[in-house]
């Protein structure tokens, strides 16, 4: 893995930006695997900052989110479709038929999970996967246990990921207890991966995935097994490194 500290979050969006703005420019069509959560935040806003100062082009771009949580449909406050139409969507020039997000309603997620991974494939694979980090350690909704070969499928949260996104949904109990998700093996095969991590609550997960051994209890350490991923972390998540 290739590790960069900036000194604040927002740097480190910013160069983070930067990485994903030049593979769009390099590839016009670039595939781009994305992701939710509060650390991918201040990359998107600097993504439309981009696309309205320098005419970053998304006309050609296709998307693929991770995940999403079971039973949430697009018009809910938490699901993740509405997180991507708020944060980064409605705000660039991209297809709306070429931004996929996992249907949290899906009437049968079996059929779903298959048709996903045959839609990324279809598309000619993800180009550069963005990743944040669970506070144990997982990718996408990757919980300790999941097997490091896993493709999309459903997931049970774990009680600190439900913990951690609580403050979410007002309250523990209202967090939905299953998401679907790409698996560890289907992001394993994105040609490049950029994983973001921010703030002291990382240093942990930062430090094992970076330097501990491969285990199937913190997922991101899978990441190890990758020729070309690249993290980029402020000084507070780095500071175990
Ligand atoms: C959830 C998401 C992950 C994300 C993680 C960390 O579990 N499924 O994709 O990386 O939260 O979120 P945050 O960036 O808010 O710390």
């Amino acid at each position: 893995m290739r590790v960069i500290i900036e000194s604040d979050a927002l740097a480190a969006s910013r160069r983070a930006a930067r990485f994903i703005a030049d593979q769009i420019r390099r590839k016009p069509d670039t595939v781009l695997g994305l992701a939710t959560g509060s650390s991918p935040l201040e990359t998107y806003r600097e993504l439309i900052r981009l696309h309205q100062t320098e005419g970053l082009d998304f006309a050609q771009v296709t998307t693929f989110n991770l995940d999403e949580y079971v039973g949430l449909g697009p018009s809910h406050p938490q699901s993740y479709r509405h997180f991507m139409q708020q944060h980064l969507f409605d705000h660039v020039n991209l297809a709306p038929s070429k931004t996929h997000v996992p249907d949290g309603r899906a009437l049968d997620f079996e059929v779903h999970c298959r048709v996903y991974e045959q839609q990324i494939r279809d598309a000619g694979g993800i180009d550069l996967q963005l990743l944040g980090i669970g506070t144990d350690g997982h990718i996408a909704f990757n919980e300790p246990g999941s097997s490091l070969g896993s493709r999309t499928r459903l997931k049970t949260l774990a009680s600190e990921t439900i913990r951690d996104n609580a403050r979410f949904f007002g309250g523990e109990e209202k967090v939905p207890r299953l998401a679907v998700t790409m698996g560890v093996g289907t992001i394993l095969e994105s040609r490049r991966c950029l994983l973001l991590a921010f703030g002291p609550k990382k240093a942990e997960a930062v430090r094992n995935t970076v330097e501990g051994p491969i285990t199937a209890q913190v997922t991101a350490t899978a990441l190890q097994l990758h020729r070309e991923v690249v993290g980029i972390f402020d000084e507070a998540a780095a500071r175990l490194l």
